[in-house]
């Protein structure tokens, strides 16, 4: 699948991120509940080893409750600390405190053996775009929250958002790339509305769609559209949801690109039901 992007703006984004990166004890990454690992940059482990990692799984009212916790599991397994939230609503935020604690626990002793008491954290948000990272900064920091200014030596340039006496949030976010090159993670990109629609071809979208709600969410889809019957193509099922909700085209015949926004759209705004896309390695094909 042909998704556009911009090599200039990816080099000069990683080539940023790498400066500012070397300002912090911790990188909270975002990634999107539904597809966690189509939504992260390949490059973010280089980038944050030797620092402190949080993982959000933000959106996470979108994703199956189930799969939020079998990713968490999967996440920690691996290392990181991990939180399930919702950016825009504010679920799981409070959460994240003792998670910043526990992840920089190493840090914090060091300082307290040197005397250094109350130093705060200094972290990051860096996430792909569209993962919520302006609308968590916002959540995150809050209306209690001081900007503080520029300290001479150490962050020109920056701003520093003083959250309370435990972390210091960069105020801007670090933007990176996903890994588009994969066919897969453009389609699963896509899928959440975090590539331009009109780039991609909208039946082959809604019919990818399909074959993952036909596998592993059969009930939700015939609960929402009525006369929906099992079959293996999925172009059939688009043209059963184009009946059940009346998509006609001028000649009087279903309009299967008006059943594909119509899906789309109802699947991005969580109307289906919470949905998550994928899953880890040892559960594909396996449930
Ligand atoms: P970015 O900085 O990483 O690019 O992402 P941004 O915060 O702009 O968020 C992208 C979209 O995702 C926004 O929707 C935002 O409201 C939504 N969003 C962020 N976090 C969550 C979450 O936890 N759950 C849900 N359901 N949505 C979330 P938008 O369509 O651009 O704006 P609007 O619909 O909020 O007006």
């Amino acid at each position: 699948m042909n998704v556009q992007w911009y090599p200039g703006h990816m080099i000069k984004a990683k080539r940023t991120m790498q400066e500012d990166i070397k300002l912090i004890d911790l990188v909270i990454e975002l990634v999107d509940a539904r597809i966690p690992l189509s939504s992260r940059n390949p490059d973010i482990d280089e980038l944050g080893k030797n620092k402190a990692r949080l993982i959000l799984l933000n959106k996470s009212d979108l994703a199956s409750e189930k799969f939020n916790a079998v990713w968490e599991a999967y996440f920690q397994e691996k290392g990181y600390y991990v939180v399930k939230i919702n950016a825009k609503s504010g679920a799981g935020i409070k959460a994240i405190h003792a998670e910043v604690q526990k992840a920089c626990k190493d840090k914090i002793e060091r300082d307290r053996r040197r005397g250094i008491l109350n130093r705060p954290v200094r972290a990051m948000v860096v996430g792909i775009p569209n993962v919520g990272k302006s609308t968590f900064i916002n959540t995150f920091a809050g209306k209690a929250c001081t900007k503080t200014g520029n300290k001479p030596g150490v962050t020109k340039g920056k701003q520093w958002i003083r959250l309370n006496k435990n972390i210091e949030l960069l105020d801007t976010p670090g933007i990176l790339w996903p890994k588009f090159e994969d066919p897969e993670v453009g389609v699963r990109l896509a899928l959440i509305g975090s590539v331009r629609d009109e780039i991609l071809n909208r039946t082959e979208m809604a019919c990818a769609l399909i074959s993952i709600l036909t596998e592993h969410y059969m009930g939700m889809l015939k609960e929402r559209y009525e006369g929906v019957e099992e079959t293996e193509k999925a172009e059939e099922i688009l043209l059963q949801i184009a009946k059940s909700r009346a998509c006609l085209a001028k000649g009087g015949e279903y309009d299967l690109d008006k059943a594909a926004a119509l899906l789309l759209d109802e699947f991005r705004n969580g109307k289906i039901g919470r949905i998550t896309l994928e899953f880890p390695e040892k559960m594909e094909g396996g449930r």
